[in-house]
């Protein structure tokens, strides 16, 4: 039999894993895992953490639908906009008083608060307390298809209408 022992090497008997050897994979096995673990949380703080707030500007449609004495509110970008005798104008919806939403009373002509009883008039003068100061006039500019467009982040000043 020495020939086969040459062709297919020595003959090697198996050993029987140790207890030594069981706690060693477990311990390598556990630190494998915390590695990946700490590479994941590190992977996840070192990715930038970006607030993707709403645009604050909105297109308000075609000067045409602004005529004196029209008024559109929207809900959603909390503001009027409203075709003035001298122009267009956009009025923050947010009351002065506590920041609920106010609300446009056509019957009225007037802009009222539903928590506290503020009413405004249509270029947001407080005609009925406890709302401390006016509602905000928000920029209006155009957009390149003439389309308005109200831009709820900038307040200007009381009075300023847009002409298109
Ligand atoms: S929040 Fe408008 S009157 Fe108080």
């Amino acid at each position: 039999m020495p020939e086969l022992e040459g062709m297919f090497g020595p003959e090697v008997e198996e050993e029987t894993p140790t207890r030594r050897d069981f706690f060693t994979q477990i311990g390598v096995g556990a630190c494998a895992v915390a590695a990946v673990a700490s590479g994941i949380v590190t992977l996840d703080y070192l990715e930038p953490k970006v607030l993707f707030e709403p645009p604050t500007t909105y297109v308000a449609g075609s000067p045409l639908d602004f005529a004196p004495g029209v008024v559109v509110p929207n809900q959603e970008k909390k503001a009027f906009v409203i075709g003035g005798a001298n122009g267009i104008y956009a009025l923050s919806a947010v009351c002065t008083h506590l920041g609920c939403i106010t609300r446009y009373k056509s019957d009225e002509s007037a802009i009222a608060c539903p928590c506290h009883g503020s009413r405004f008039d249509l270029e947001g003068n407080v005609t009925h307390g406890p709302a401390p100061r006016p509602l905000p006039w928000l920029d209006v500019s155009q957009d390149a298809n003439g389309n308005l467009v109200v831009d709820t982040g900038i307040v200007i000043a009381h009075g300023k209408v847009f002409r298109p």
